[in-house]
């Protein structure tokens, strides 16, 4: 499936397509000025009125622990007043209410609406049957994307120097939506190489290969990439949707005691979490681990998206205010 939309307003966050590499560097830099702000309490007080007129539904119909959580604590930390849908069980869907009309109501109520869905098109549905003022974020989208974690990343790999980075995917990439999306998004970086790792019945699919302007590599030699990469970006198996014919070999695609070593010094290891057996426990006390700081990233980012969804972009004019706010 390829589904581009060149010009999605800044009202929606729906898809990788939509950012330019200018819109993905103002946003880091909004998030490195926002995550020193917060660094002290009066920081902290600064930012917590900046949206508080404002409201937010998170209706989350498939599982999650860090983009749920750390969009609520997003929201709390400017202000943001938040309700939830996770369990539909308890909302009038059982009553045989559309999605689609459970989602207009909660825009009778809202400012933003942060969705995560298991269909991989229902969030263009949602946008072309909604205000283009109400603000709506894909949380995640079937096998399909999760924008804001590719956001993330990016972020995280832009603290550790994005230019001629060569970059490797590994797992199942086939259903792993935050490897599409964040390909596309480094498909805007010029002199990035990036590698895809699996097993032929896990290889990525041509749809985001067709994206690509960026060199790229296919392989299902893990051991054979490990100690070229800059950065090494390991997903689980997601069997969620389904299961294949062909099990991950978690030996063969893994990092572990045994292979950590051959990885260049200054590498580093990123994983969307959850995990399973992809990154042994034991990796997580070497320097190149950095799904934890990954992992926290995600809040300040987070922060920083809905802020530039509500029209505050401007990194100096935040700060200088800031200032004037402690002198
Ligand atoms: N990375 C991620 O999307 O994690 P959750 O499924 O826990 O939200």
């Amino acid at each position: 499936m390829i589904i581009i939309i060149n010009k999605i307003s800044n009202s929606r966050c729906i898809n990788s397509q939509q950012y330019s590499l200018e819109n993905l560097l103002n946003l880091c830099k909004l998030t490195d000025t926002i995550k020193n702000i917060a660094l002290t309490s009066e920081g902290l007080k600064y930012l917590k009125p900046i949206l508080s007129d404002k409201r937010a539904i998170l209706y989350f119909k498939q599982a999650s622990t860090r983009t749920f959580l750390s969009f609520q604590n997003a929201c709390h930390i400017l202000g943001i007043s938040c309700s939830e849908i996770r369990d539909t069980s308890t909302s009038s869907e059982v009553k045989g209410e559309s999605e689609l009309d459970a989602i207009k109501t909660f825009s009778q109520y809202v400012d933003l609406i942060i969705m995560r869905h298991p269909l991989s098109d229902f969030i263009y549905e949602i946008s072309d049957n909604l205000p283009d003022n109400m603000r709506i974020i894909n949380a995640g989208s079937g096998t399909n994307e999760h924008p804001t974690q590719a956001l993330l990343d990016f972020y995280t790999i832009w603290k550790y120097g994005l230019e001629n980075k060569k970059v490797a995917f590994v797992g199942d990439l086939l259903r792993g939506r935050t490897v599409r999306s964040l390909a596309l998004l480094l498909n805007k970086v010029n002199g990035i190489k990036l590698y895809f790792v699996a097993p032929k019945v896990f290889q990525i699919k041509s749809d985001i290969l067709e994206q690509l302007d960026v060199d790229y590599e296919i392989t299902d030699d893990f051991e054979k990439v490990l100690s070229e990469m800059d950065v090494i970006y390991m997903v689980r198996l997601q069997d969620e949707y389904g299961g294949t014919n062909e099990v991950i070999n978690t030996n063969k695609y893994s990092i572990n005691s045994s292979n950590i070593n051959k990885m260049k010094d200054d590498a580093i290891i990123l994983h969307p979490l959850p995990r399973r057996n992809e990154i042994s426990v034991e990796i997580d006390k070497d320097k190149r681990a950095k799904y934890w700081q990954q992992c926290e990233n995600g809040m300040w980012v987070r922060v920083a998206l809905i802020m530039d969804m509500f029209g505050i972009s401007d990194v100096d004019l935040l700060f200088n205010k800031y200032i004037e706010y402690i002198t």
